[in-house]
């Protein structure tokens, strides 16, 4: 199976770039851009990967983002990341960014995107990877700031494929951001959203009818309400499920409690992807490798998740038969 899972080309559609920084790479442009970090050693960060919840990783996450400055640092960070892709034979990623969170930071926008993009296309010259970008807007922070952010993002329109909401969820429900979806869907733009990782599953609802999403990142909770899992299976809505960053943020005790299996079984559209994978356990192959081992799920059966991927991507028909 490990050879198989390895060989496997896949697809991811749930990757913040932001959490893609391995502490080596975060120790060595802290240094560079001289900013000074309260852990004295690589080791000593990494043992700090202990997490409880969602927010116990966020406050670590947000702070890793700090050493991020220029668009060399947004570049090198996008390329390692492609590079890793093109060792997992990862044909396509649908890659979020936190552009809040940077500006917060004082780096404009335009050094984050044009960083990350520039990336974006040497990888798809290099190796052929095809990618997406999509825009998160933080939920824990006001709509009047997530309106900002797409109005600053408009002129960047062709290089964005999609929105989406992500950080703290419990406390910040899909509907406090139904006016700047609507703007970003008048834009043009498709719409996901992170909803039931670990809020309620009212948070899928409600970013099913209030945001018009087409996607929703995580969903997990959505088995607290089999209404609405009838409901994302006749829409065949996709889920973008991360096993292991649900085991490291506690949503499940540990992987063989995952409902992952059960959702498949239930006729959803599930994903399989890595989150944060230089926080939460692991890239691609790790994901789909736990799965594979812990479910005793056949190869047929982790091929479909690429299957599946493909169809819930933001490429267009002509491309996912490419793919196919
Ligand atoms: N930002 C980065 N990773 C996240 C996650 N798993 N949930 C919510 N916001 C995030
Ligand atoms: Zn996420």
């Amino acid at each position: 199976m490990k050879g198989f899972i390895s060989g496997l080309p896949k697809v991811e559609l749930h990757l913040h770039i932001e959490g893609t920084l391995e502490p080596e790479m975060l120790f060595t442009i802290a240094q560079k851009n001289g900013v000074t970090l309260p852990f004295e050693s690589i080791a000593a960060l990494r043992d700090a990967y202990q997490f409880n919840d969602l927010q116990s990783f966020l406050d670590l996450y947000y702070w890793g983002a700090k050493v991020l400055r220029t668009e060399q640092d947004f570049y090198d960070l996008t390329f390692a990341y492609l590079e890793r892709c093109h060792d997992e034979h990862v044909m396509h990623t649908e890659i979020f960014f936190d552009p809040q969170s940077h500006m917060q930071n004082g780096v404009a926008f335009a050094t984050v995107l044009n960083g990350i993009d520039r990336a974006l296309q040497e990888g798809k010259a290099q190796w052929g990877i095809s990618s997406g970008l999509i825009l998160c807007f933080l939920r824990h922070l006001s709509e009047a700031s997530a309106i900002e952010t797409l109005r600053q993002a408009l002129p960047y329109k062709e290089k964005i494929i999609a929105v989406g909401l992500d950080s703290s969820e419990i406390g910040h429900p899909p509907e406090k951001f139904v006016q700047v979806f609507a703007m970003a869907r008048e834009a043009g733009w498709p719409t996901v959203a992170h909803a039931g990782e670990e809020g309620p599953s009212e948070n899928i609802w409600r970013a099913l009818e209030d945001l018009q999403v087409s996607r929703i990142d995580h969903g997990v909770r959505c088995s607290d309400d089999s209404a609405l899992v009838e409901t994302l299976r006749q829409r065949y809505v996709p889920l973008t499920v991360c096993p292991l960053s649900n085991v490291k943020l506690q949503v499940f005790d540990d992987l063989s409690q995952h409902n992952i299996m059960q959702l498949v079984e239930q006729g959803l559209c599930i994903t399989i992807n890595s989150d944060d994978p230089a926080y939460l356990g692991g890239y691609m192959t790790a994901n789909m490798l736990a799965v594979a081992e812990t479910f005793d799920v056949s190869k047929a059966e982790m091929a479909r998740f690429t299957e599946r991927a493909i169809t819930a991507s933001f490429l267009p028909e002509e491309e996912k038969d490419v793919l196919r």
